[in-house]
């Protein structure tokens, strides 16, 4: 209890010399990250690798993403690992703040900088031609990358479009800096075929609308639009359907995917929506507290649920044709993120605990070739290698 209530005060009531130490400390680490981002001529050889495997577009090897805040390091992704194959959709699931969208924003390199920085690992990234580790990569580097071999879609159409611009000129924007020889007229051609592609009927008109003209459902076509012009490898969809109202959102999905086949990209989709998943990706990661629980095939996860978190999130939902008088809540709340226990950290929300749980952090256990749980009750298990 004592102990219980140290940290609570260590917390809440930083003094003044311990919170200037803390902010001196942050801005001394931070500043050599953002110099080493920040180098305008850095040799391919540095930041050149090789895939673990060719037909995955993206790896994510053991990343560690943190933020160096004023009251201390919340550590947001903490070993993170696992892969996109080509022409695949991987599915990103978890609770709100467990750092699904600063895993995808380390993959762009658009954490929110200084305090935002990736700590340790490798994000591995092949575009056709070669296979980059985004975690080297200086910011310039990064230019050519970002909108042309990966694109994302953010949850809030409206922000993302420039209000002052019509739909038309942001979008031959795009062309204007990743295909450099189309003439004005090309590039016009290119965007209202686009736009036709979305399911926009009145695609001439729109091109010439300003961005509150529109609904929230055309918008965030015209985001998918604009996102798919260049033809990416990787599409990352950040709760791309959550402002959107259901019969939209089913919509605005089924167009995703036959797009993505159509131009044979992968698309990393995230959300804190099963029923998205379930519907659309062919893997799943299931994220908790900044780390993996549970990964596998769709079918793996949804069909031999196996982490306790999992099963909540599942139970969690409400099923046609089953009468329940009261919703199944996990009980509990995430922990402080900055700081963590030293145990599971869902250990203490957990209602399956067994024997071993009070011990250090589970290692991944392998129930099949491709379906990986972090949790002691499977510590019969082999032990899966990070
Ligand atoms: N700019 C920031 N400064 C400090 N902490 C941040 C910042 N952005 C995100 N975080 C923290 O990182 C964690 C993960 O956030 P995020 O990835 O946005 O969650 P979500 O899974 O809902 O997308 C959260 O604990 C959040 O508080
Ligand atoms: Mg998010």
């Amino acid at each position: 209890m004592a102990k219980e209530q140290k940290k609570t005060k260590s917390l809440n009531y930083l003094s003044v010399r311990e919170s200037r130490r803390i902010t001196r400390e942050n801005r001394r680490v931070t500043a050599r990250f953002d110099k080493q981002l920040k180098r305008k001529y850095v040799p391919e050889s540095e930041y050149l690798t090789q895939m673990k495997d060719p037909n995955n577009v993206v790896e994510f090897d053991d990343l560690h993403t943190h933020f160096f805040t004023d009251i201390g390091t919340v550590r947001a992704v903490d070993g993170v690992s696992f892969d996109v194959p080509r022409g695949k959709t991987v599915g990103v699931v978890g609770e709100s703040g467990c750092g699904k969208s600063v895993t995808s924003l380390s993959l762009m390199q658009l954490l929110q900088r200084p305090q935002g920085q990736i700590v340790s690992g490798a994000i591995r990234f092949n575009d056709g031609t070669r296979a980059v580790d985004i975690t080297k990569m200086p910011l310039v580097g990064m230019q050519s990358i970002r909108g042309g071999q990966i694109s994302m879609i953010f949850q809030e159409p409206m922000t993302s479009l420039n209000p002052v611009f019509r739909i038309g000129k942001q979008m031959d924007e795009v062309f204007e800096l990743h295909e450099k020889g189309l003439s004005k007229a090309e590039r016009k051609e290119r965007s209202i075929e686009l736009l036709k592609m979305v399911g926009i009927a009145n695609s001439e008109g729109v091109y010439r609308m300003y961005p509150h003209e529109l609904s929230g459902g055309m918008r965030q076509r015209v985001m998918i639009a604009m996102a798919l012009s260049c033809k990416p490898s990787l599409i990352i969809a950040d709760e791309p359907t959550t402002a959107l109202d259901v019969t939209i959102q089913a919509q605005i999905l089924d167009q995703l995917r036959q797009l993505k086949d159509q131009i044979n990209s992968s698309i990393m989709l995230i959300t804190h929506d099963l029923g998205v998943i379930a519907e659309m990706a062919d893997y799943v990661v299931v994220m908790y507290a900044g780390k993996i629980v549970e990964k596998g095939t769709a079918v793996e996860v949804f069909g031999n649920p196996s982490h306790p978190y999992t099963i909540g999130l599942l139970n969690s939902k409400p099923v046609v044709n089953k009468k329940v008088d009261r919703l199944y809540s996990i009980p509990g709340k995430v922990p402080n993120p900055i700081e963590m226990p030293d145990y599971c950290y869902f250990k203490d929300r957990c209602e399956m605990t067994v024997e071993g749980c009070g011990g250090p952090y589970p290692c991944q256990y392998r129930l099949s070739p491709t379906h990986l749980v972090s949790c002691y009750r499977f510590a019969d298990k082999e032990v899966a290698a990070q």
